[in-house]
């Protein structure tokens, strides 16, 4: 046997073991809180974008996404203890992009919802060593304004606003219920 494969496979070893580094209790403890927290942050998110959405529409509310997406989702990290990201593949913000652990499992989601099979959020010990919350964002009738199909379910000029703020936006032409992206939460209290 040579050198590498010998490596390649200590490595993989090394990889599964970690996989096993957490008991059912763990992964379902951590589960829960990895849900709690992205509905925490999709109502301290999503309060602020229908109100703004009320008050003046796309006009108002694309430019308070743009301003404070982020800064929510660093308050929601330190709160809990965690790094919180949303990630997609089809992307508006270039600093959401995903890692390779998140694009493959973006990857599998797309995959179970186009076989008609349930998206189920899981929790899995990550390459650091942390526990890591994984669940799919759907999309709903409410994000169509935003993320919908320019001319059709969302307004032409909605998207000319987002483009002037995101030139490079990919985050349109969703329909309802599409996987629109996913929460990936790391646990940072358990080494
Ligand atoms: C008022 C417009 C608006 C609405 C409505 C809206 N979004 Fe967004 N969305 C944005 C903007 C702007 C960003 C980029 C902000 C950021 O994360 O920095 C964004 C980013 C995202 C991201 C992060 C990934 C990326 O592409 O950057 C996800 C996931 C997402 N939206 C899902 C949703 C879902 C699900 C809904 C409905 C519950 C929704 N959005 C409703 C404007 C909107």
């Amino acid at each position: 046997m040579n050198k590498i494969k010998l490596l390649t496979i200590v490595s993989v070893l090394i990889f599964v073991s970690c996989q096993k580094g957490l008991t059912d209790k763990e992964k379902e403890m951590y589960t829960q809180k990895g849900q709690e927290i992205a509905k925490a942050t999709f109502k301290k998110m999503g309060g602020e974008v229908t109100k703004k959405m009320k008050e003046g529409g796309v006009f108002l509310a694309a430019p308070y996404c743009n301003a404070h997406a982020p800064e929510i989702a660093k308050d929601i990290s330190s709160e809990y203890n965690v790094v919180l990201k949303r990630t997609s593949h089809k992307l508006r913000n270039a600093d959401d992009a995903p890692d390779d652990r998140e694009a493959e499992v973006i990857e599998q989601y797309l995959n179970l919802h186009e076989m008609g099979e349930p998206m189920q959020a899981f929790v899995e010990l990550d390459a650091a060593g942390h526990p890591h919350f994984y669940a799919p964002i759907k999309l709903q009738k409410k994000c169509l304004a935003c993320h919908g199909v320019p001319g059709k379910t969302m307004e032409q000029r909605s998207d000319s606003i987002i483009k002037s703020l995101y030139p490079h936006d990919k985050a349109i032409g969703f329909a309802e219920n599409d996987l629109r992206g996913i929460w990936s939460i790391q646990f940072q209290d358990k080494e």
